[in-house]
């Protein structure tokens, strides 16, 4: 039963859960996922004023706020609770992991689809705000109190306010994070060696003879510095 499976996966990922039974019990991020169920049932059959009713009951009692429309995947782990909102359009995929203080929104500039969507396997991080319609992909984790404005792609890390994207699979999308600070290339000196090569096979060249190679060209230059 798919309840259930949201109370095993939240004993799963949460280190803290003892038992699927304290989970059932005492976590208000599965109990919030019971009452969408039953929120989102009554908004899908029209019944939208029981529907709403559901939900505030819900978030009185865990402090998050899901609208009846929302729809959310397999397996969401809202860890904590409280301080938590998910407009009417947004879309959450399955095994998504959201901490207190999330707010996937609008930006009260657009109609419609106004809300994110979320791939599967995304992680927010506290306090983080999801403004607008964007689309987060899957295995995208965002940053503790950052706030995004944009598209995220799939597999990435993005943090900051405006989140921007600083790993993409494990890796650092900002050159500047793999320059080595104690030994930086010196530029004009590799470029007075190019323009001595490339001197020196314009004359041979004139001459008719072979041109140096790069190491000669490197060892004539150091004989001369000396
Ligand atoms: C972003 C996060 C998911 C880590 O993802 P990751 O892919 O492992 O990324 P890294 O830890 O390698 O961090 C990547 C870079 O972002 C920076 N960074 C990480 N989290 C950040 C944040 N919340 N705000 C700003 N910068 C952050 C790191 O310092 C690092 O910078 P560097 O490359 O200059 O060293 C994690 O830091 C995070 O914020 N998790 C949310 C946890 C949470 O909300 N917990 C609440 C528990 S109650």
């Amino acid at each position: 039963m798919g309840l259930l499976a949201d109370a095993r996966n939240i004993q799963a990922k949460d280190p803290a859960a003892r038992s699927v039974v304290e989970v059932i019990l005492l976590y208000p991020g599965f109990h919030i996922l019971v009452y969408h169920r039953i929120a989102h049932w009554l908004y899908a059959h029209k019944h939208f004023f029981l529907a709403r009713w559901v939900s505030q009951r819900g978030r009185h009692k865990t402090g998050i706020e899901i609208h009846p429309g929302a729809k959310i995947g397999k397996c969401l782990f809202i860890d904590h609770g409280m301080g938590i909102v998910f407009g009417e359009t947004t879309e959450i995929g399955d095994n998504c992991t959201i901490y207190h203080g999330v707010t996937l929104g609008g930006t009260g500039k657009d109609k419609g689809k106004r809300h994110p969507t979320l791939g599967n396997n995304v992680l927010i991080g506290a306090g983080t705000k999801v403004l607008g319609p964007v689309y987060i992909g899957d295995n995208a984790r965002v940053g503790a109190g950052s706030v995004v404005l944009h598209n995220l792609p799939a597999n990435c890390t993005a943090v900051g306010v405006p989140a921007e994207v600083v790993r993409i699979n494990n890796t650092a999308v900002n050159p500047a994070d793999d320059l080595d600070q104690q030994d930086l290339p010196d530029l004009v000196s590799q470029r007075l060696t190019e323009l001595e090569r490339r001197i020196g096979e314009v004359e041979t060249q004139a001459r008719g003879a072979v041109p140096p190679s790069a190491q000669e060209l490197e060892k004539w230059r150091r004989a001369d510095n000396r």
